[in-house]
């Protein structure tokens, strides 16, 4: 039962993502190899769990610029087809140009209200994915929710989130600059979504299981996150992508943003001395089935 004043919280938080997102979104597609090549075993995981075949009718909810749907689009080829949906029009505007750019005709991406309404008919879909999505939305359940009643019978849906802070080295090594120069709280609030708020694997199995999906299977594991040549760089991509930072960055004041940038390049360097920054992350998958 959600009452009013959640209700009201929870439109106040999309609004904030919606925002978030569209500050970033072009750059997401600009680097978006940088994290679809390092976080292909992400991507992989999760296609080995939700088992997509040629011909099958496929959702892939907060689908960013196309991690997972294209890569979603090329296994139900030919004859499937893939609709990715997003909160944020301008994350659903770069996706479309990308698939677009890759030849890739049989994916659609449309932009949601919220987590909960996709405007998919009931049933009407085999497979649905929604890969680091979930924790930034702020009715989990709903979303689930509304992923099962998508679902045929039968259907599978596969979610995937990331492991606390200390277990992902990107958010570890991030949250340690950024924390050095301003307060973290202003930046990754304790309680509400954003990147490593959903880190509980029982915590996103009961989602699945209060939706109503069966047979859940889970998997853990290390992975890279994303692929930088060097340590500015590295910066760079983080400080360009990461939606929950970018108004607090744009914010600082010249030479505290000059004070983070030389803090960075130093952490970064220290942490891969010998090349590229290839930071990995604990990744939870979570795996489940619409009941027949
Ligand atoms: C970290 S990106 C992940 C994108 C992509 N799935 C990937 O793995 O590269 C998170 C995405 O979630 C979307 N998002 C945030 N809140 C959402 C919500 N309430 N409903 C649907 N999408 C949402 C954002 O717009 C953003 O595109």
């Amino acid at each position: 039962m959600t009452t009013a004043d959640q209700r009201t919280a929870a439109r106040t938080e999309r609004d904030r993502q919606r925002e978030e997102w569209a500050l970033c979104s072009a750059a997401w597609r600009r680097h978006r190899r940088a994290f679809t090549d390092p976080g292909r075993a992400i991507t992989e995981g999760m296609l080995r769990l939700a088992a997509p075949r040629p011909g099958e009718r496929a959702l892939d909810l907060a689908s960013g610029v196309g991690n997972p749907a294209l890569a979603l689009a090329a296994r139900v080829a030919p004859g499937g087809h893939v609709l990715g949906l997003d909160l944020s029009p301008e994350m659903v505007a770069e996706a479309t140009a990308v698939a677009a750019e890759e030849g890739a005709l049989n994916v659609e991406f449309r932009t949601v209200p919220d987590e909960g309404t996709l405007g998919v008919p009931d049933g009407s879909r085999d497979l649905a994915t929604c890969r680091a999505g979930l924790q930034y939305m702020p009715d989990r359940p709903a979303a689930v929710r509304a992923v099962h009643a998508a679902l045929r019978p039968g259907g599978r849906f596969v979610a995937m989130t990331l492991g606390a802070a200390e277990r992902c080295v990107p958010f570890r090594l991030t949250n340690g600059i950024v924390s050095r120069h301003v307060p973290l709280p202003a930046v990754e609030p304790e309680t509400g979504p954003g990147p490593v708020s959903l880190s509980s694997l029982d915590e996103l199995t009961a989602l699945l299981a209060e939706a109503g999906f069966t047979g859940i299977r889970t998997e853990v594991f290390e992975a890279p996150i994303f692929e930088a040549p060097d340590p500015a760089s590295a910066w760079d991509l983080f400080t360009e992508t990461a939606g929950p930072f970018l108004k607090l960055f744009a914010a600082l004041p010249p030479e505290t943003r000059k004070a983070m940038d030389e803090d960075a390049a130093r952490v970064f360097a220290e942490a891969f001395p010998a090349g590229p920054v290839r930071p990995t992350g604990e990744i939870l998958l979570a795996c489940g089935t619409k009941p027949l």
